[in-house]
């Protein structure tokens, strides 16, 4: 499918669901006269709606104001003193829910674990100390490398109990990925593991530390969890560098009390790719993070006591810190981990899961779906489905095709979709429907959350009528937005806040329709989702211009059917090298190293120029037309060299 025919799709849909009625009598929010009411409430009067949210949590000291606001610089819940380990755990115990099972852990080879709140609680507080015994204090950057397994929990809140902001990195990016990161961060330890199992392999996380601590001499620790054994991955421990994470935590004491941290300390950093070659730091800090995903996820998930909650996604990206860890902790709902690959050993792994631990609410990326989608039906109708209440998406934006799959293969036509719009910056679920009130249409994230004041804008911030494009923009503070870029204040107003006029501005296009629903476009900006992972143009750019046989590269996103885009490559060669099939391959593995696999380009084509304007910027449009469909339209009256567009058209050159 082409994104025209795409774009085409979702313009033509018309079709609207409305909460199935069984599931709005149950619901947190019954009616969409009632989601108006409060959202109207919420954005004229939101320091009375946030601080009456933030009353249903733990401070260990109370706010002065709720917010503080010199755009493009926000304080929430000033003054105010908490610990959101604390609100994740702790409070619950004390609740009585202490034997309640906070997570639901699957590994990929078959193994099962349940985690009570107070054994998670119990971990957490003896980490918390083993980090304190590593010299690891309030203030200082943690960072953490590690599979999807219970640990990466662990390992998390017990930063977030002493103060000490983590930097989670996926777990598929490479070892150049993880000495960015540390570097940026200055971070002088790493948590990680000996292995992980991805598709009956083991993924060599230690490994991988090992590499990037030879060429980075910051970090000093490095904590090694046993995650696949001895037998399956061997492991170098370097004196005086490395220690075990079973052995610290045997001789650790259980008792931790939580800190009182102030409600605007950093409680995580956490890199993600936008227009420069480096990724940048986004920066999150305690109180209002706490109680945007605390809200966020009570009521776009509807989570109950007795729920059964996965979200697939991994705690590397934004979506695992907020809606597979805190938001869902904080609510006392047990939140389910899988570590593996949704098709191993089969087709049917999620649906196994769903029905063996009986998940009532699951959220997933548009690109699994649509892989799903591709692999037939069978794999799901063998699976006793029924226990699912609710069907969520987040990444990317979700073509009415598999939004409708979606909805009648998985949920059979039961469960109403939240599709979640929001990112890494916004630090929760910015857009989406209520499920219990929320009249759904395939293809659109719907409407905004409480306190969120989203606009579809021009260039001149004037706001567009319904159905026209324009640039998604936030034009009120709210809570878990990012405060700023690590060690990069300046880059923050730039990017975000200078593009129009006093808005936030997403990087995103949409338009608004009749309704008041949004439709997500895309990007506008130099970032590529592949898969739902976001990607920046001039970071893979780096990575190929890096090997040496290469003299310039252009990268562009092409779509695709399952990914939702891919990555097309247009690179020249240095004088006097000769393309090849080898090479190619050899350029697309470099980058997979430098990287990590997520970024290996779809296509990789050689020319002999690239096509620039006569100011030398390359004219991304052409070889997107290119990538996309081989032929080039339009104006190319700019161009510096004409014949290039030719040539590139003709596919590889030698
Ligand atoms: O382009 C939007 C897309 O993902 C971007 C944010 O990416 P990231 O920071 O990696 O966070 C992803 C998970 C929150 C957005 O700018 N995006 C995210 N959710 C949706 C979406 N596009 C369309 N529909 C969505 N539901």
């Amino acid at each position: 499918m082409s994104s025209a025919d795409s774009i085409d799709s979702v313009l033509k849909e018309t079709r609207r669901f409305a909460p199935p009625p069984h599931f709005s009598t149950d619901a947190h929010l019954r009616s969409m006269e009632e989601y108006e009411r409060m959202h109207r409430r919420s954005v004229e009067r939101p320091e009375e709606f946030w601080a009456e949210v933030a009353s249903e949590l733990h401070w260990h000291q109370p706010w002065e104001r709720v917010l503080d606001w010199n755009p493009p610089h926000a304080k929430w819940f000033v003054g105010a003193k908490t610990n959101i380990a604390y609100n994740c755990l702790d409070r619950h115990i004390e609740r009585g829910l202490g034997e309640k099972t906070a997570i639901l852990f699957e590994g990929e080879p078959g193994d099962t674990r349940r985690i009570s709140f107070r054994e998670l609680h119990e971990q957490v507080c003896r980490f918390a100390n083993v980090l304190r015994a590593q010299g690891v204090k309030k203030g200082d950057r943690v960072t953490i490398y590690m599979p999807l397994v219970p640990e990466l929990a662990v390992a998390v809140l017990a930063c977030a109990r002493i103060g000490a902001p983590h930097s989670v990195i996926f777990g598929g990016f490479s070892g150049q990925a993880i000495i960015d990161r540390v570097t940026d961060a200055e971070s002088h330890i790493v948590i990680t593991a000996d292995g992980g199992w991805r598709r009956g392999k083991v993924v060599p996380l230690k490994q991988t530390v090992d590499e990037a601590a030879e060429k980075c001499d910051l970090i000093r620790k490095v904590i090694v969890l046993e995650r696949v054994g001895a037998k399956h991955a061997a492991v170098t421990m370097k004196p005086g560098r490395d220690l075990w994470w079973h052995e610290l935590m045997a001789g650790a004491s259980a008792v931790c009390p939580a800190e009182a941290h102030d409600a605007e300390d950093m409680l995580f950093l956490l890199y993600t790719s936008g227009s420069t070659g480096k990724p940048k730091g986004i920066l999150h800090t305690t109180g209002g993070y706490m109680v945007h995903t605390y809200l966020t996820a009570r009521y776009i998930f509807d989570l109950k006591p007795d729920d059964v909650y996965w979200c697939s996604a991994d705690v590397g990206w934004i979506t695992g810190h907020s809606y597979v860890l805190y938001g869902v902790l904080a609510n006392g709902v047990t939140t389910l981990m899988y570590e593996g690959a949704p098709n191993h050993p089969d087709w049917d792994r999620f649906w196994s899961i769903i029905a063996r631990h009986k998940v009532t609410k699951f959220y997933t990326a548009p690109t699994a779906i649509r892989a799903f989608m591709r692999e037939g039906r069978a794999h799901a109708d063998k699976h006793d489905l029924s226990t699912l209440k609710l069907l969520g998406t987040v990444g990317e934006p979700i073509n009415p095709e598999a939004w409708m799959w979606y909805h009648d293969v998985i949920g059979r036509g039961r469960c109403p979709i939240v599709d979640t719009w929001w990112q890494t910056e916004t630090g929760g679920i910015m857009i989406a429907p209520i499920p219990g009130a929320t009249h759904t249409k395939p293809g659109s994230a719907t409407r905004p959350f409480f306190g969120v004041d989203a606009a579809v804008l021009d260039r001149s911030g004037a706001e567009q009528p319904p159905n026209s494009g324009g640039f998604l923009c936030i034009r009120k503070p709210w809570p878990g937005m990012l405060r700023g870029i690590y060690r990069d204040p300046e880059r923050f107003v730039r990017q975000y806040w200078s593009e129009i006029e006093g808005v936030y501005f997403t990087g995103d296009s949409c338009r608004m329709d009749e309704d008041g629903y949004f439709w997500i476009m895309g990007r506008v900006d130099d970032v590529i989702k592949v898969a739902g992972h976001r990607l920046g143009t001039m970071e893979v750019e780096s990575a190929i211009v890096s090997h040496d046989a290469v003299a310039e590269a252009a990268v562009v996103g092409v779509p695709h059917e399952i990914k939702g885009q891919a990555i097309a490559a247009f690179v020249t060669l240095v004088t006097g090298t000769k393309p090849s099939d080898a090479l190619r391959d050899d350029i697309s593995r470099h980058v997979a190293t430098q990287l990590g696999a997520l970024a290996r380009p779809e296509q990789l084509r050689f020319t002999q120029a690239l096509p620039k304007t006569r100011s030398g910027k390359i004219m991304r449009r052409l070889l997107r037309e290119i990538a996309t469909s081989g032929q080039v339209t339009g104006d190319t009256t700019t161009l510096e060299d004409f014949s290039v567009v030719a040539r590139l058209a003709e596919k590889d050159e030698g």
